[in-house]
């Protein structure tokens, strides 16, 4: 298990990118959970936040890509609209370990696609 990054340095209701060995995901934090996804929108494979450590719509009830526009569920990272409209970013599995976050470095993948 490889450590990404510490949940206490998620705020609550916001977003963060984590970048570990050439690996790029990014987390939401709603009601004190984390979601961690891998930082690569379904539609062309690129990174979807606005500027740094933004993925959230301007309400932050949704992630959204900067490049076209598609929302995305936060919870399950389901696309509800755009054009990758029914696709789904891909969730990364983790573990909370003292308040870091642990995933399998099988789970990483080192490229971002
Ligand atoms: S690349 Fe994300 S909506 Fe087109």
């Amino acid at each position: 298990m490889i450590c990404v990054g510490s949940s206490a340095d998620i705020e609550e209701g916001r977003s963060k990118g984590l970048e570990v060995e050439g690996a790029y995901l990014f987390a939401v934090k709603r009601d004190d959970r984390i979601f961690l996804y891998r930082n690569s929108c379904p539609h062309l494979g690129t990174p979807l936040e606005w500027e740094e450590d933004t993925f959230l719509d301007p309400d932050g009830a949704l992630i959204q890509c900067a490049t076209h526009g598609a929302l995305f569920e936060i919870e399950t990272g389901h696309c509800i609209a755009g054009p990758c409209l029914g696709q789904n970013l891909q969730k990364i599995p983790y573990l909370l370990d003292n308040g870091l976050i642990m995933v399998d470095e099988a789970n990483l993948g080192k490229r971002n696609f």
